[in-house]
């Protein structure tokens, strides 16, 4: 099958550690899909590895709209339209986000004046028109420099968009705003794998699928159930139900424990 993300038996490792454990996972185009699993389960590490960050020994396979990934450069990654936001975006002193913006938005061919209509009206929309002529990510709060990468992910358009934590550290009305970007972004020809440890976005989102990692593979796949049965028991009810061994040092604790979850009904 093409025209979606595959990724099969992908395994991935560092120096003498595993950490993908030869994961399987299809995202069509048109679908948003969320990805939960405890920390140090992998999650980060997969977006990497699909970009094509330097550093990990990696086999299997992968491929966008049936092109082998794993033989292609990052740029020519990105190029195909697989963008990755980042769960630690990092500050760039000098470079002002309106230019790396249209830098970025011309190497996927769109003219300067394109560019630059697009930044202006998707700032507008994410209240970002204010850091524009600022370095990239320099002095932004965490909220604000997640909104930040949803902003370029709005500019760019990508394929398929691998949002890594988007929602980590946002305020109640980020959450939504960034949530209904999601939504709104929602295209025939666009894929979305949100990486996420919060329920509260998913109030917002609408995944097709939700999909549990554990220990560098997907263990279970399914629907908003899924995120209620993690709510409710966390990774421990699950791995009871799929009868996996404990291996890595997750908190004992119920992931719910250590949301930021608010009890209150936010329309
Ligand atoms: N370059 C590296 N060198 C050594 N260990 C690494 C490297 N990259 C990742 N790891 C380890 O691999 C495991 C998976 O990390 P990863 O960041 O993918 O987890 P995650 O599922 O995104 O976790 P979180 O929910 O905390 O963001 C962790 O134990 C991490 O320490
Ligand atoms: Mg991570």
């Amino acid at each position: 099958m093409t025209g979606a993300l595959e990724v099969r038996g992908l395994s991935a490792g560092v120096d003498g550690k595993e950490i993908l454990d030869g994961l399987d996972l299809v995202v069509s185009f048109g679908e948003v899909h969320a990805l939960m699993g405890p920390n140090g389960s992998g999650k980060s590490t997969l977006c990497h590895v699909l970009t094509g960050k330097a550093g990990y020994r990696v086999s299997g396979q992968a491929s966008l709209e049936g092109e082998d990934l794993l033989a292609l450069e990052v740029d020519q990654r990105s190029r195909l339209g697989l963008l990755q936001s980042f769960q630690y975006p990092t500050e760039v002193r000098g470079v002002s986000l309106r230019d790396f913006m249209i830098e970025a938005a011309e190497e996927r061919g769109l003219s300067e004046g394109e560019a630059l209509s697009r930044i202006e009206t998707e700032a507008a929309r994410f209240d970002m028109t204010r850091f524009l002529d600022r370095s990239l990510n320099n002095d932004l709060s965490g909220g604000e420099k997640k909104r930040s990468e949803i902003f370029q992910i709005a500019v760019l358009r990508p394929r398929m968009a691998l949002l890594d934590e988007i929602d980590s550290g946002l305020d109640i009305d980020a959450v939504k705003q960034v949530a209904r970007a999601v939504e709104e972004m929602r295209a025939p020809d666009l894929g979305v794998l949100m990486i996420t440890h919060y329920n509260r976005i998913l109030r917002y989102v609408t995944p097709d699928r939700i999909h549990v990692m554990i220990d560098g593979r997907i263990v279970d796949s399914g629907g908003a159930e899924l995120a209620e049965e993690l709510e409710a028991g966390g990774y421990k009810a699950i791995r009871e139900r799929l009868g996996l061994i404990e291996t890595s040092s997750e908190p004992a604790r119920r992931p719910a424990d250590f949301f930021t979850d608010t009890p209150f009904d936010v329309k």
